[in-house]
């Protein structure tokens, strides 16, 4: 729902950009574009700040007050602009490693981003983390979508004006000991546009936010699966594209060293117990985090272009 007082501000007040569709109210919708359009001032007023900021962001920045549900985007921007703390931003941050690496950012001075391709999941468990106390907001990103990519990128930008950390850790694992020959070739190109054209996009997306303040930090969670010296058979799409996200971290540091202190590092978690790992995995989701620390935070002289667990070179 939404209240129009032209002429001088715009009221949203709808829950998410999505639910109004839900409700059926692609009138709503286009009447809302248009009155955002129009109004001199935007005032947002909702319990789901990032969508309606999005919506807004893109179009009226500098007329958008921020009210309510906004306020930990908005304190939480103030913060980083006055220099106090540092932002990083994780992709498929609603469960598993991604998550655990958001709550660990936070609790060691970041003001972490939490990205989920699915809203209500993001905003779910966001909350849950805020209430906790961490300093966590939610984006909404779906890494194989180069719109959602773009948009993020110039949230992120309009929010908070940097990015110091970049943690590429979405990924899915379609083709579990499956034959090389039987993997059908959708599944290829779905691994592939997950766990590699992603990063890939992201890393070309946030480097100018990086470059502009010469520095950054991007770990590519990547796999011992996919190295060279360890390929065996099976499983070949999610192995071959985690291959190509190391061979992406290599090329991607060479070029960085020319911008200053932007550091690109693959890390491999271990076999850890998620979704993906499975129940009877190893390691926990806390055990890879001493290194998503580590390569966050590298001082100027630390590594760059390698690939890590537990905080030792493994063979490409
Ligand atoms: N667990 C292990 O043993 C292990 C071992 C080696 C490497 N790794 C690597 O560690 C990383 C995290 O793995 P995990 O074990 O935490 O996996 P997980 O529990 O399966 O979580 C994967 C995350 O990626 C998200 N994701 C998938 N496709 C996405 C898309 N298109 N856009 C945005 N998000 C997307 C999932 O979101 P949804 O909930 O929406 O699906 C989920 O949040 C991955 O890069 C994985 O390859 C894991």
């Amino acid at each position: 729902m939404f209240h129009i007082h032209p002429p001088t501000c715009v009221i949203l007040s709808l829950h998410t950009r999505s639910h109004a569709i839900q409700c059926g109210s692609n009138d709503n919708i286009a009447k809302l574009y248009a009155a955002i359009t129009f109004a001199p001032a935007i005032l947002v007023s909702t319990a789901n700040a990032i969508n309606a900021t999005k919506l807004a962001l893109g179009r009226r920045r500098d007329q958008i007050r921020v009210q309510s549900g906004t306020a930990a985007v908005a304190a939480a921007a103030k913060r980083s602009k006055l220099g106090m703390k540092p932002v990083a931003l994780v992709t498929g941050a609603n469960r598993g490693i991604g998550q655990e690496a958001c709550k660990h950012l936070a609790k060691h001075g970041f003001t972490a981003i939490l990205t989920s391709r699915d809203l209500a999941k993001g905003e779910r468990v966001a909350a849950e983390l805020q209430s906790a106390g961490l300093d966590i907001i939610y984006m909404p990103l779906d890494v194989t979508s180069a719109a959602s990519i773009e948009q993020l990128a110039a949230d992120v930008k309009a929010a908070f004006g940097r990015l110091d950390v970049l943690v590429n850790n979405a990924a899915v694992y379609l083709d579990e000991g499956v034959s090389v020959f039987d993997v059908p070739i959708d599944a290829f190109r779905v691994t592939f546009e997950t766990n590699f054209y992603g990063p890939l996009l992201l890393c070309r997306a946030f480097m100018p936010l990086m470059i502009e303040r010469h520095y950054g930090r991007i770990i590519n969670v990547s796999s011992e699966y996919g190295s060279l010296a360890h390929m065996g058979g099976y499983t070949a799409a999610y192995k071959l594209s985690k291959t190509a996200l190391n061979g992406l971290t290599r090329t991607l540091a060479a070029e960085a060293r020319r911008f200053g202190d932007i550091k690109v590092n693959a890390l491999c978690p271990g076999w850890v117990r998620t979704e993906m790992g499975g129940q009877h995995a190893p390691r926990s989701v806390q055990d890879p985090m001493a290194d998503v620390l580590w390569l966050a935070t590298l001082p100027a002289d630390g590594p760059t272009g390698g690939f890590f667990r537990d905080k030792q070179p493994i063979p490409w």
